[in-house]
């Protein structure tokens, strides 16, 4: 019976994704209900892809060939979202008969390939639409320097099928090769072996070698050059913006040592970074070899490169052991949110590794409050659910202090043993919650671990959280506490300013409470730390909240144009949220209107709906 689940997710920005349940791949441990792929019939093991890159009709067009293990099976099913396929042959070369399947509004289409128990190869010949999920396509203006267009994937969670045909679920890995043919004077690059710089037809080959989940291929293509910061690492940016993004991320290499240290060596060769437009959604994304980054990290003091660490820390829990399922998302998240303030502490200290957990864990109680119960546990069942309407902090930051409080129990020396052998043991695997139940049980816990079914599976707060804090946050609320006074009793005073860096200043901005203080005391806060002038993301986006909240008109101006800039997902939502909030939607509109051409379609999907959609917009 077909059963339609719609599920809405609270704080009024509603992300519907109804679908229709089916029973689908059942691979003995791996259920994953976001693929159409019945693996255990036909499982692919290799891709060739040859593709060229189209920016005027804003489409991919070519083949992909695939290898695939056959067990006596009659059919291949590939998962497919708005792809036209023109033909499928066999190793033959003999056409195949094939099928796309009915639209599921969270999994898309289903291709069915009819093929003879034998067979072990064919290849698809296909194209893109140009409202591809997985594709951004962006007009030179929308680049750092503005000269050249600018294509880039994002596979993460099921996007994958938007522009290659696949079997689209992290319980299979794939090595590939691919031919990309792009315009002549930009540069692609893979989540693979790269090129150092453009090549004079614009034609380029790629190997990846170490099998990857298929939501870890990604291509980029555009005005971009290279610098190597030393053996191993290095990075690539638009040619005005590279010497600034190397000069950030110059610990880049000492990061490597830092996470080899602790976990086991680095098992993709070269990690470089490439550092993307405004308009890319995330902050970073872990395509193995080539962190995908947003260009807000580049603020000058090297304040934010955790956000390197966190993607570098990918390379082993997510890219190396696999979350088998999009519900077992956690697992690659907490452990690389663990992984992450580690790398962080053996670089920068104690001190800095406790902010960057402070703010996660205020994020986190953000989120707590404002989930539907069902997300707020680390294993969550999202069948039916768009994994991408199920985001938030809950696997990354409960999922950190659950993996903390066993640091904290068992003791750093021994977990550390613990998390080496677990990589090791399950390098170029996947690995789902029930498995690492056992796992956690067998090498760790021995058994005694009730406390482990309440981290993981209920939902709300886990019975012995231990709250995190922070020595040098400390300061910063005695400031503000301090400040307080002041601007409630001696308006005219000015203050030499402190020598923060930006997670003190964020630190600062959120001890703001709207409910108590004013649009003039705001007015007095920015003339001391001239946040409205600010042209640091995190400040932006901390400081224009609390002033959209309190309307503080005097950021507007500033406000709109980062808004209109950046399309980073998690500065955007809450901006547009805070204004929704305090019934300035003409405002927030007006905004949107100029600023939706720039969001990527995983953005545009949620303001469409807290805003209203585009049609309304006019
Ligand atoms: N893998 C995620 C990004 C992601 C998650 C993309 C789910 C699509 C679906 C990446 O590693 C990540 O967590 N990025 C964070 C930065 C980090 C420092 C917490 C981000 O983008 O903000
Ligand atoms: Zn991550």
């Amino acid at each position: 019976m077909y059963k339609l689940r719609c599920f809405v997710i609270a704080l009024g920005l509603s992300l519907a994704s109804c679908g229709e349940k089916q029973v689908l791949v059942a691979d003995e441990k791996n259920v994953d209900t976001h693929t159409y792929a019945h693996i255990s019939k036909a499982k692919i093991t290799h891709l060739s892809w040859d593709v060229e890159v189209d920016f005027d009709d804003k489409v991919i067009r070519g083949s992909a060939a695939y290898d695939f293990e056959n067990h006596q099976s009659k059919e291949i099913y590939f998962d497919t979202s708005e792809l036209a396929i023109d033909s499928v042959l066999l190793a033959n070369g003999k056409p195949a008969v094939f099928e796309l399947g009915a639209l599921d509004a969270v999994k898309g289409r289903a291709l069915k390939v009819k093929i003879s128990p034998k067979d072990t190869h064919l290849v698809i010949y296909y194209k893109t639409a140009p409202e591809a999920s997985a594709l951004q396509w962006l007009d030179p203006i929308q680049t750092h320097d503005k000269k050249h267009p600018y294509l880039l994937t994002q596979g993460q969670a099921i996007l994958t099928r938007s522009y290659i045909p696949i079997q689209d679920t992290p319980s299979i890995r794939i090595t590939y090769d691919a031919t990309v043919r792009v315009p002549k004077d930009l540069l692609a690059l893979m989540s693979a072996i790269n090129p150092k710089e453009k090549t004079a037809d614009g034609v380029y080959h790629f190997k990846m070698p170490q099998p990857l989940p298929p939501y870890l291929i990604a291509l980029a293509v555009g005005d971009l050059q290279y610098q190597a910061i030393d053996d191993r690492t290095g990075v690539y940016a638009e040619p005005t913006q590279l010497k600034d993004a190397a000069w950030e991320l110059a610990d880049m290499g000492k990061m490597l040592i830092a996470a080899e240290n602790l976990y086991g060596a680095y098992p993709w060769g070269q990690y470089d970074v490439l550092i993307l437009p405004p308009s890319f959604p995330f902050g970073g994304m872990e395509n193995p070899r080539l962190t995908f980054a947003t260009p807000t990290i580049l603020v000058g003091d090297r304040s934010l490169t955790n956000l390197v660490a966190h993607e570098l820390a990918h390379s082993w829990s997510g890219n190396l052991v696999t979350n088998a399922t999009w519900n077992d998302f956690w697992l690659n998240e907490g452990f690389t949110v663990y992984f992450e303030r580690r790398i962080m502490e053996a670089l920068e200290g104690r001190d800095y590794a406790d902010m960057i957990t402070v703010i996660g864990y205020q994020d986190l109680k953000t989120d707590m409050q404002k989930l539907p119960e069902k997300l707020t546990a680390l294993y969550i069942d999202l069948e039916g659910i768009n994994p991408d309407d199920a985001f938030s902090d809950v696997p990354y930051d409960k999922g950190y202090l659950f993996l903390k409080m066993l640091e904290d129990r068992y003791g750093r020396s021994q977990f550390d043993t613990f998390i080496k052998k677990y990589f090791k043991e399950n390098a170029f695997k996947t690995t789902n919650t029930e498995d690492f139940v056992v796992y956690l049980k067998e090498n760790l816990t021995g058994g005694e671990d009730d406390f482990v079914q309440n981290w993981i599976y209920d939902t709300g707060w886990p019975k012995d959280l231990k709250i995190p804090t922070s020595k040098l946050f400390e300061q910063v609320e005695a400031r503000f506490a301090a400040d307080r006074n002041r601007f409630q009793n001696d308006k005219n005073r000015r203050e030499t300013l402190p020598k923060w860096s930006t997670n003190e200043w964020l630190h600062y901005i959120r001890s703001i409470d709207v409910s108590v203080l004013t649009s003039e005391d705001l007015k007095w806060i920015d003339q001391q730390y001239h946040f409205t002038a600010s042209k640091n993301s995190e400040i932006q986006c901390a400081w224009f909240e609390k002033a959209f909240r309190l309307q503080y008109k005097a950021v507007d101006a500033n406000a709109k144009a980062f808004l209109v800039q950046v399309g980073r997902r998690k500065f955007i939502e809450p901006l547009y949220l805070a204004l929704r909030q305090t019934n300035q939607l003409d405002f927030a509109r007006e905004i949107y209107r100029e600023a939706r051409p720039n969001y990527h379609f995983l953005a545009r999907q949620n303001l469409d709906v807290l805003l209203g959609t585009p049609g309304n917009l006019q």
